[in-house]
């Protein structure tokens, strides 16, 4: 039974965002603003939020305003203070003193299974979680903390999933398993199948980019080869480390937003923008005077 507290998450930042072009052409599409914040900060936020102590970015060529983004920035900060714009200076001061920020290359985008790895020495040998940054997530208490306490319940990896009905399930990673006697919520994992046909999805749960895993998988990744398109799949590396360990899937409360799909994003930015006190009630009257 593995006993160790989940303290680091896995950020992969290494992909090129082609979904999002030609916005991503040179903006890195974890970059992008969902209202007024970089999506990835929204992930750090959930991670620091569920009492994880070290983020972990995995990124790639042209992506260094990600690391930017949770620096100092002199110039700016000195400017606001000059110019007495004291909440501006506490939000950007605010972002760079948010956690202990490191990061790593993936010099060619291999797969999620391989960004993954390169994690490996920054990690070492203890459960860690892994957050896709472009699922945006919102749920209270944050997605990432229910699946720590899961994790610390059952001693397992753990996948987050979303229940999908109907054909929509092609597009995802399914979960097989059978669903636990006490907490529906939670399913013994017993297999995945990626993009199965919807008359042989193993279930309604489709995973989704939240997981917390045991440094095992480090080991069974470096074992994995690549698929057909030449990545290594992180679900491939999932499905080796279930012959030797438990792994559960977990339908997460909360709503999920595709932020790195253009129209998953479009959805976010309303939903998000109607929460925003500032602005909600203004924001509500402008779309129904749309329709
Ligand atoms: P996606 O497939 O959603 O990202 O991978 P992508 O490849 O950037 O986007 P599209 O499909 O071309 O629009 C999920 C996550 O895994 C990371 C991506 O950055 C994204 O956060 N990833 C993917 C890597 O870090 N390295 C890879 O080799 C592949």
């Amino acid at each position: 039974m593995m006993s160790k507290k989940v303290r680091k998450a896995v950020f992969p930042a290494a992909g090129l965002g082609t979904r999002f072009l030609p916005a991503t052409k040179v903006i890195p599409k974890e970059m992008l603003a969902l209202v007024d914040k970089p999506i990835l900060q929204y992930g750090v936020e959930e991670a620091i939020a569920s009492g994880i102590e070290h983020i972990i970015l995995v990124t790639g060529r042209g992506k260094g305003a990600m690391e930017d983004h949770f620096d100092l920035s002199y110039e700016l900060d000195a400017t606001l203070e000059k110019k007495g714009k004291r909440e501006l200076l506490a939000l950007s001061r605010g972002i760079s003193s948010m956690a202990r920020v490191s990061s790593v290359r993936q010099k060619e985008p291999l797969g999620l299974g391989h960004a993954v790895l390169c994690a490996k020495e920054l990690v070492g040998d203890e459960p860690f979680a892994v957050i896709l940054p472009d699922d945006v997530i919102d749920a209270d208490p944050p997605c990432l903390k229910q699946m720590i306490d899961v994790f610390n319940e059952k001693g397992g990896s753990v996948l987050a999933t979303q229940t999908v009905e109907g054909p929509a399930i092609s597009a995802y990673g399914v979960l097989a398993g059978s669903q636990d006697q006490k907490n529906p919520r939670i399913y013994n994992c017993t297999g995945m199948v990626e993009k199965p046909k919807f008359e042989e999805a193993p279930s309604t749960q489709a995973i989704i980019g939240r997981y917390i895993l045991t440094p095992r998988v480090f080991a069974l990744l470096e074992h994995t080869q690549p698929g057909a398109v030449g990545e290594i799949q992180l679900t491939d590396g999932i499905k080796a480390l279930l012959k030797e360990e438990k792994v559960f899937g977990y339908t997460f409360a909360g709503k999920r937003f595709d932020a790195g799909d253009k129209f998953g994003m479009l959805q976010a930015t309303v939903e998000f923008a109607l929460k925003r006190p500032e602005f909600g009630e203004k924001f509500r009257a402008y779309l129904k005077g749309l329709v």
